[in-house]
């Protein structure tokens, strides 16, 4: 199957991004996968790809520098003709009480989760407003609803994002474009292995299901908010966290 619909891939380097491409490359999608230091790990997801009768090509981008990202915007634009479906799901997290964060540590968790996202969606909805229809994905975090001591940066700017989208869903709703946050519980990939295990299991004690969530979960969720069926879901937070909130 080839949808014909080209999917930006933010982070699709990290844990998520290598589940969210392999899912959106079955399903059909071509696929611009952004990458910022992680070349190596984006090289084999590349080749995982080999084969299958879609188009797909990686692109290097600081999401914190507008420059790098309206590059990225105009060289995927050139390279696939368009952008229908953006994922915003790069993302950092430093940790520390806030009266020992540093502020350094809190603008750089601000550039690259908030600001970032930011950026991104200003250069490609300019792209994706060209076609008609369009779909911009966040990724959040439980987080940002239930406040977890230790992510006064993490947890202000997921809950940004919340801000962010919901103001993005009004002003392209009459160009056929939907914006929505998923909010993630903890979820078997990337950031969740950054957690020392003694936590994690005091976490996974903590989620009335018991477990953490399989990626897969958050593919099939992102799969439907990027079909035709999901147009008149916009300015929404899906929560996927296992009862946590
Ligand atoms: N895993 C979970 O359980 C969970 C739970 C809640 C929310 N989330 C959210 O889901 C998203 C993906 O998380 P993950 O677990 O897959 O994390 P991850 O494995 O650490 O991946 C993070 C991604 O962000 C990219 N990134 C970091 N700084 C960047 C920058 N300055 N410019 C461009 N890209 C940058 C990384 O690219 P490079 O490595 O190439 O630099 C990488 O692709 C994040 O937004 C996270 O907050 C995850």
């Amino acid at each position: 199957m080839n949808t014909e619909k080209t999917v930006l891939l933010i982070g699709a380097s990290g844990g998520l991004g290598n589940h969210l491409t392999n899912g959106l490359a079955k399903a059909g999608y071509n696929l611009a996968l952004h990458y910022n230091n992680s070349e190596i790990k984006l090289n084999q997801i590349l080749d995982s790809l080999n084969g299958l009768n879609i188009k797909y090509k990686a692109y290097k981008a600081d999401i914190t520098i507008e420059k790098e990202v309206e590059k990225m915007a105009a060289d995927i634009k050139n390279d696939f003709g368009g952008i229908d479906i953006l994922i915003n799901n790069a993302g950092i997290s430093i940790n520390a009480v806030s009266w020992k964060m540093k502020t350094d540590d809190w603008n750089k968790v601000l550039s690259v989760n908030l600001t970032g996202p930011f950026l991104c969606t200003k250069h490609v909805l300019p792209v994706m407003k060209e076609r008609g229809w369009g779909r911009v994905i966040y990724m959040s975090s439980v987080v940002a609803q239930t406040g977890v001591a230790g992510t006064s940066a993490y947890a202000a700017t997921k809950a940004g994002l919340a801000g962010l989208c919901k103001t993005i869903s009004k002003e392209v709703v009459k160009n056929g474009i939907t914006a929505n946050v998923i909010s993630l519980g903890y979820f078997e990939a990337g950031l969740l292995f950054q957690i020392p295990e003694d936590i994690r299991s005091q976490i996974k004690e903590s989620i009335p299901k018991k477990e953490f969530g399989d990626p897969k979960e958050v593919v099939e969720c992102i799969l439907y908010l990027c079909s035709n069926n999901s147009s008149y879901i916009t300015g929404q937070i899906i929560n996927l966290n296992g009862g946590l909130y």
